[in-house]
Parts: C-alpha cells; sequence; structure tokens
C-alpha cells in the first residue's frame, strides 16, 4: 500500500520541504505546543500523500528501542508468540463477519442500559462504533447545504486537492459551528467518552464536560481519487516509543514489558501527561482526543468514498509497536510459513528502524511492513450511514479512506472528535477561542489567513443561538460551573 501512495505525486501547491528538512535535521525533541504551523493542506498529514519518501530515523531510536525491552527479552519474545497467534483467530473472525462487527446504537437509546451493554462490550473490544440518528437527517442535510453555499459565496477557499476539492480547510462555516454547538452531538460525545475510566481519582480529567475540536469538512465527489489515506493512526508516531512521548505517562508499558493482554487502552489517566507531538507535525493532534469522529451528512455506503477502521484494536496496537522489535529469518516473503512464529526472531541487536514511522507525521501501516495484520482482508469497511449518523473511533486505532469514491452522490463528514476537559485540552481551547474569532485555522492546523476575510462565517452569538450556554461552554467560550478545584483551575487555564 506504501508503494502505490508513493506514487502520488505531491498535490499542486503543497511544498514537501519543511517536512523533508524537519525530518532530516531533527535529532532531538522540541515542544511545540504554542508554535504556530506553515500553510498547508491535508496532504502534510501523510510520508506518503505527500510524496515524501520514507526517511531513515535518527540512531538514537535504536537506542531508545533497547532501553524499552532491556532485561525483559524472554517475556517480550514470548508475548510476540502469543500475539501471532491470537492474530491469526482475529484476522478470520473478522474477515468473515465483516462491516457488521462495527457495533452501533441508536441515539434515541443511549440510556436504555439493556441496549448499551452488548454496544458497550462491542466498542471496548473493536474500537469503533457508530450511534444512529443523533440528529435528524434533514437538520445534517441542511449544515450540508449551508456550508455549500459558504464555499460558493468564498470562491477561494482552500481544499485538497484544490483542482477538485474532497477536504476544504473549512473550521469556522455555519453547518461545523453549529454541529460541534448542536446539545445531541456533545451529548454522543459524552456517552462515548464514558467508557474510558481513570484509575487515578486525582487524574483531572472530565469526560462530563465535552470540548470541541475545530476540524476540518469533507464533502467527496464521486469517482474521487485523490483523498486516498491509506491504513494510519493519528495522534503522532514515533512518539508512540519515545520516552518524551507517550513515554511520560507509560501508556504502553504493558506491551513494552510483554504484557500486552494487560494493556487497557480505555484508561485515562495515563494518557494526560503525554506529549503526542514533538516534531511539530503538520497534522498532528495536540489535544487529547479519546474518540476520532464525524457526522455523516451523506447517504453513504462501503466503497463509496468512506471509512475503513480495523477492529482488530488492542492486538494492532500490541502488533505495530512490537514490530519493530523482530525480523523474519527468512525475509522472503513467497516462502511457506513467512508469518509463522518460528520464522520472527527478536533482533540481538536493535535498529533505528520503527516500520511506518516517520518523524512529524502520522503512524502509517501496510502490508509489507506489518504483514500479520493482513491489512487486505481486515481493514473493514464501516456499514452504510445516513445523514446524522455519528461514526466514533478510539485515538488509537487503525484507519483508512477509500481509495477511490465508487458511489453516485457525495461522502461528507463533519470531523467532530469527542474530547474530555483537561488542563492540555483547556490550554488549546484558549487558543482555539482566539482562532475562531479571529476566523483563522485552529492552533494545530496549517496556518495563514484561513477565513478571517470569509463572508458569512459565523461568530460568537452564532454558537449561543445553536447551542445556547452548553454550547459556548465547549467552544471556550463560557466558564464551566462548579464548587471543586478542577473546574475552577480549567476555567483558569482556558482564560475563562
Ligand atoms: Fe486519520
Amino acid at each position: 500500500m506504501l508503494s502505490t501512495l508513493r506514487t502520488l505525486a505531491p498535490p499542486r501547491g503543497v511544498n514537501i520541504l519543511p517536512i523533508l528538512s524537519r525530518s532530516l535535521t531533527t535529532s532531538t525533541p522540541s515542544q511545540p505546543r504554542d508554535r504556530a504551523r506553515k500553510e498547508g493542506d491535508i496532504s502534510s498529514v501523510f510520508a506518503s500523500l505527500s510524496g515524501a519518501e520514507a526517511t531513515p530515523l535518527p540512531p538514537r531510536f535504536a537506542a531508545i528501542k533497547t532501553a524499552l525491552i532491556s532485561s525483559h527479552e524472554p517475556q517480550i519474545q514470548a508475548s510476540w508468540s502469543r500475539l501471532l497467534s491470537t492474530l491469526r483467530t482475529e484476522v478470520e473472525n473478522i474477515a468473515s463477519v465483516g462491516s457488521q462487527i462495527v457495533p452501533e446504537i441508536d441515539y434515541a437509546q443511549i440510556h436504555n442500559h439493556s441496549r448499551v451493554q452488548p454496544f458497550a462490550n462491542g466498542l471496548k473490544k473493536r474500537g469503533v462504533a457508530i450511534i444512529r440518528g443523533v440528529v435528524p437527517a434533514s437538520v445534517a442535510l441542511g449544515w450540508k447545504e449551508e456550508i455549500r453555499e459558504y464555499i460558493r459565496n468564498n470562491p477561494h477557499t482552500k481544499a485538497f486537492p484544490q483542482d477538485k476539492p474532497a477536504v476544504y480547510e473549512l473550521y469556522w462555516s455555519p453547518g461545523q459551528v453549529k454541529a460541534r454547538a448542536h446539545p445531541d452531538m456533545l451529548e454522543a460525545q459524552r456517552f462515548l467518552m464514558s467508557f474510558w475510566h481513570s484509575e487515578s481519582p486525582s487524574a483531572e480529567i472530565s469526560t462530563e464536560h465535552a470540548v470541541s475540536y475545530a476540524d476540518r469538512v469533507r464533502i467527496r465527489q464521486p469517482g474521487d481519487a485523490g483523498f486516498a489515506l491509506g491504513a494510519h493512526v493519528d495522534g503522532g508516531s514515533v512518539e508512540r516509543w519515545e520516552p518524551e512521548g507517550y513515554g511520560l505517562g507509560g501508556v504502553y508499558d504493558e506491551i513494552f514489558t510483554g504484557k500486552w493482554e494487560e494493556f487497557d487502552p480505555w484508561e485515562s489517566s495515563c494518557r494526560l501527561p503525554v506529549e503526542s507531538d514533538l516534531y511539530n507535525g503538520a497534522g498532528a493532534c495536540s489535544m487529547f482526543r479519546m474518540f476520532q469522529g464525524w457526522l455523516a451528512m451523506s447517504n453513504t455506503g462501503p466503497g463509496e468514498g468512506t471509512l475503513l477502521v480495523n477492529p482488530l484494536f488492542k492486538l494492532a496496537t500490541s502488533y505495530f509497536l512490537l514490530r519493530p522489535f523482530f525480523s523474519p529469518k527468512n525475509p522472503n516473503v513467497e516462502a511457506s510459513g513467512y508469518l509463522d512464529e518460528e520464522n520472527w526472531q527478536l533482533d540481538p541487536i536493535q535498529s533505528s528502524t520503527l516500520q511506518g514511522a516517520t518523524l512529524g507525521c502520522a503512524q502509517e501501516l501496510t502490508n509489507a511492513l506489518h504483514p500479520h495484520l493482513d491489512l487486505a482482508r481486515t481493514m473493514t469497511h464501516i456499514p452504510q450511514v445516513q445523514p446524522g449518523d455519528y461514526v466514533a473511533w478510539h485515538c488509537d486505532s487503525i484507519h483508512a479512506v477509500d481509495k477511490i469514491h465508487a458511489g453516485n452522490g457525495d461522502s461528507s463528514v463533519l470531523y467532530i472528535p469527542a474530547c474530555p476537559l483537561t488542563e492540555v485540552n483547556a490550554r488549546y481551547l484558549a487558543r482555539q477561542r482566539e482562532a475562531f474569532l479571529e476566523g483563522t485555522p485552529g492552533p494545530d492546523f496549517p496556518g495563514g489567513k484561513g477565513e478571517s476575510e470569509h463572508v458569512g462565517r459565523l461568530g460568537r452569538e452564532d454558537v449561543r443561538s445553536a447551542g445556547g450556554v452548553e454550547g459556548e461552554k465547549a467552544m471556550g467560550l463560557s466558564p464551566w460551573v462548579g464548587q471543586g478545584e478542577f473546574v475552577k483551575k480549567m476555567n483558569e487555564v482556558a482564560g475563562l
């Protein structure tokens, strides 16, 4: 898949030099949270989509890998064998069930315990879910029409690909602002976040307070092959192995000590200290998103320019994190037994290679680099969606977008993740609020004047009319209410 993606030329107008020069010159991590992004578009997120060749990682990554597994190499080797065996079974299971493996629930049933229980079991195992009918189809379609009108009134709006737009560089269009503030959208986010838990009672996090992350909008036309995202995981790449990245919270400690079965993807307190963007990645998210997600604005089925997810979830996370420590004894992929446990051994001396990880880019996954995931059979289309359905996937989930939109209608979504209230998120919210008021992209996104000169851009008062004071709180426009120290501190951090 990587080779296919690499054949894509850099999109017109996309300057890949900043990505390349960062990859070549950066040898130590820096603190990027308050730095401005360069102008660009969504292609900057992926080494392959930007046209950049994979660049060897600095030698210090060999030392990082060696330190991670030091003194428990036998446990790592044994856990790898168990993982490959478990994967073999689950790959077959997923391939035979197909899209129906994605759990779903009607929005009207999210407080019905007998419906929630099986849904929760599916979500926790698969890391992805659909909530049907969070808003009526007519409302979602109305938002799409408002966005289209906004684009018509502002023909200089940036998009990718620029000549046949699929993903617009829009953050503050009427439909986006209204959807983020909508009370049922916020309730759906709180519902999903309730399936996370915190081991530490003193952890400063609240899933009761959903906060908004202003992302883009996709209106993909039939036949489009430009917006083809291969299998990837957002939230950084090399950072997952780095002590100054996810290591700050020990998020994957169980995996790196040979106990991947004990890894709990739903424990939140370990994620609070994480630095997931050490290289100022053009597409990095510096908020803590428990789920990425989108609200459908079209009737779209598998193959029609939509999302694929990998329901292996925790097994896949364990695999792509352990993969760089191992090599095949016989590297001939055509040989029988290539995938067998007996053919794979822990490298006696670790290299700096982290398969699919490039500084400043998302983690990419390919058949060649991650053969045991059998991506061709396990990347699973989400089922048909209707306007108003909300699709969400865990922040560790591998996902992709159809290479070609083979349907007849537009495939359109509003990207709306589910984010809890934390100190990091409150700080981001303060900066995002300023961007909103100025009409520029949020702090994580490619900079420039954005929509500051757009006609018909919504403002502060529109958030209140769309979502009341709760909608304002989610955007950091009104203070959170409560007696506790946590709420007081968050208001201070967000400048409220
Ligand atoms: Fe993504």
